[in-house]
């Protein structure tokens, strides 16, 4: 059964630029002339009782204003929105609660919107509390509370008046991880109850783990609809290629952390230039990323094929070089390097004028989301270096899933009774 139905809905904001007003103009209330934003472009959606749908998107793509339209606080401009039951939203921070009064004289509003009398409220108020976990600080006005306080008294009355659906845009991020995670139970306990949710965030990995389905809003448009894990994905690829586009437009340069001391040694040798040094006998005269299809990119998925390509130029004969790579993070942390030599890589001896690529292939680049520095070096067996680029280039890792620390070790979970 469909308990919400969305068709072809478009909604539009005037926006008024700002510019230099007369006095006059002011007095006779004259406003500058407006432009119009389409927010959402002849959106369609339906969904049925007891289904958990994720909507995803880029800042400013319409997620919110839908929530709006399906809350009721805003109005399309053309098209239909049908919602059948008893709705319960928790959106932006603030909205639906009244700064002056205490979090108690707040909940009895709340909850009286939402359709409940007063002894249902009365029956429900010590849960919510206690849910809360806002203890005293229930008698003080909300003006008061952090914007954590808030979402714990926001969540606490949108679940506790039980729902039939539930439209939750972006706020559970504010919590700490305990509230957070209890607010996770907590809709996956709705959700088994038969609750319909509409859950907007950027926390793709709760996505996943509680949506049946999820969305994809892009341009004020629909562009996907289906299995949270294909559509995830697609959404993910698609931002590691537009951050890919600007990094590249930008030829991003990053600066490790400065708070890390440099090795003093090291600043000896740096003759030249203050991330490059060596004789350059080799020169390594470009370093390109690309993925297994010879796309150049900066942004990767985890576990995505990376190639780090460096063309070089030989200015003498060189018998033995060595060419090696290292990755840093974003502070200074080794991620791994190696060289030619360590790997037992023979490389064939240069020719003065020789010209090539040393390709370093990573078929499974098993990092975890964040910032990458990379090294690049061609020195000979002993260390001498002809051309050494210091964290000159970097690399973005983006996952869908939230595990921490540095690389992804290969690993099985085995559970045994005993
Ligand atoms: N009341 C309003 N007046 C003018 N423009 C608005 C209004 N509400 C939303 N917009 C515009 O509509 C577009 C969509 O906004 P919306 O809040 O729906 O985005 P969102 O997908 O929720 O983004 P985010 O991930 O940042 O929360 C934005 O460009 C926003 O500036
Ligand atoms: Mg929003």
């Amino acid at each position: 059964m469909e308990v919400i139905q969305v068709s072809n809905v478009t909604k539009s904001f005037k926006i008024y630029k700002e510019r230099a007003s007369t006095l006059k103009e002011r007095i006779l209330g004259r406003r500058n002339k407006a432009e119009v934003f389409t927010a959402l472009d002849n959106v369609s959606l339906t969904i049925s009782k007891g289904e958990t749908v994720g909507l995803l998107g880029r800042n400013g793509s319409g997620k919110s204003t839908l929530l709006k339209l399906l809350t009721g606080i805003l109005y399309p401009d053309r098209g239909t929105i049908d919602v059948e039951g008893k709705v319960s939203s928790l959106l932006e921070l603030g909205a639906g609660f009244h700064p002056d009064f205490t979090g108690r004289e707040n909940i009895y509003m709340n909850a009286a919107i939402l359709g409940l009398n007063k002894k249902e409220i009365k029956a429900k108020l010590n849960d919510i509390i206690t849910f809360s976990e806002l203890k005293d600080y229930i008698e003080n006005p909300v003006r008061n509370y952090s914007s954590g306080m808030y979402m714990r008294l926001a969540f606490s009355v949108a679940i506790m008046v039980e729902p039939d659906i539930l439209l939750i845009d972006e706020v559970l991020a504010v919590g700490d991880t305990a509230f957070q995670q209890k607010c996770m139970d907590q809709l996956l306990k709705l959700k088994s109850n038969g609750t319909t949710i509409v859950f907007v965030s950027h926390d793709l990995g709760a996505m996943e783990k509680l949506c049946d389905r999820v969305v994809w809003i892009n341009n004020s448009k629909v562009v996907d609809d289906g299995s949270p894990r294909r559509v995830i994905d697609k959404y993910l690829t698609y931002l590691s290629e537009e951050e890919n586009k600007r990094l590249i437009e930008e030829d991003m340069v990053i600066e490790p952390d400065s708070s890390v001391p440099i090795d003093e040694l090291e600043v000896e040798e740096k003759n030249e230039t203050a991330n490059r040094w060596g004789n350059r006998d080799v020169e390594i005269t470009d370093v390109i990323f690309t993925d297994g299809q010879n796309n150049k990119k900066l942004g990767f998925l985890s576990g995505e094929r990376m190639h780090i390509k460096l063309k070089f130029r030989a200015k003498k004969n060189i018998e033995n070089p060595v060419f090696g790579v290292s990755i840093v993070t974003i502070n200074n942390i080794h991620c791994y390097g190696t060289n030619t030599s360590i790997d037992q890589f023979v490389v064939k001896d240069l020719k003065q004028s020789d010209q090539g690529e040393m390709e370093f292939v990573v078929p499974s680049l098993d990092l975890v989301s964040g910032t990458y520095l990379v090294s690049v070096a061609v020195h000979d067996i002993n260390g001498n270096q002809y051309d050494y680029h210091d964290k000159k280039y970097s690399f973005k890792v983006s996952s869908t899933i939230n595990d921490v620390g540095i690389v992804k070790l290969k690993h099985i979970w085995r559970f045994r009774e005993i």
